[in-house]
């Protein structure tokens, strides 16, 4: 757990494919949320201080959802916060979150970041100093883009136009543990990732077909 000022961050690691699950609770009120859903009910419960508000989903892919049914059937007030052309809004209790809304949390306000790429409707959640990444950044490298509705292009973008404006000091909480620690800095991540040395679009499609390239060799 890192402590922060007004907040803290519970991580578990599970589900799928070593993916993350975190629990941000407010110090003040001890409001909680969850970020996605990839993790048994069971496992996370005992961290609850009361029924959690809401779960945040960074993006709809099965591995980052896959409990919500859990959630939702133990908590039927429970608000599942996402893109706004989800497909999750047809089955929950859902409410879409446009580009840059913000959602209070207590004495919390995350907001969150439209960053399509790896999928459609990827999403980051910004809580300062902190940046829930989904799999749009992971510790050492970005997403990959290997959906249907996934896009090299729009995932340059939210990286590049997005992500890596924000402050140097802002710390990455990924979707999965892909990488030589949990978190990192955006500073500290640019030095050890080539795929956020890129100088444009044309060199960064060339770094990541080179990576695409080393994952089947390897
Ligand atoms: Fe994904």
């Amino acid at each position: 757990m890192i402590p922060i000022s007004n907040f803290s961050i519970r991580t578990f690691c599970g589900g799928y494919d070593k993916n993350f699950c975190y629990l941000i609770t407010c110090s003040h009120t001890g409001y909680q949320v969850l970020i996605d859903a990839p993790i048994d009910q069971k496992i996370i419960r005992p961290f609850f201080t009361d029924a959690p508000l809401a779960i945040l989903i960074t993006h709809s892919h099965h591995d980052h959802i896959h409990h919500i049914d859990q959630y939702q059937n133990l908590y039927p007030d429970l608000i599942i916060l996402g893109h706004q052309d989800s497909p999750l809004s047809e089955k929950y209790n859902f409410k879409p979150l446009e580009n840059k809304s913000t959602i209070k949390i207590g004495n919390l306000h995350i907001q969150s970041l439209y960053t399509p790429g790896h999928y459609f409707d990827s999403i980051c959640f910004k809580l300062d100093p902190v940046l829930f990444t989904g799999d749009t950044l992971f510790v050492g490298r970005t997403g990959r883009v290997l959906s249907r509705k996934s896009s090299l292009k729009n995932l340059y973008k939210s990286v590049y136009e997005v992500i890596l404006k924000l402050p140097p000091h802002t710390r990455i909480f990924p979707g999965h543990n892909y990488g030589r620690e949990n978190t990192i800095t955006l500073e500290e991540n640019i030095k050890i990732s080539p795929l956020l040395q890129a100088r444009s679009f044309n060199d960064f499609k060339l770094k990541m077909e080179f990576y695409e390239s080393s994952r089947t060799k390897s």
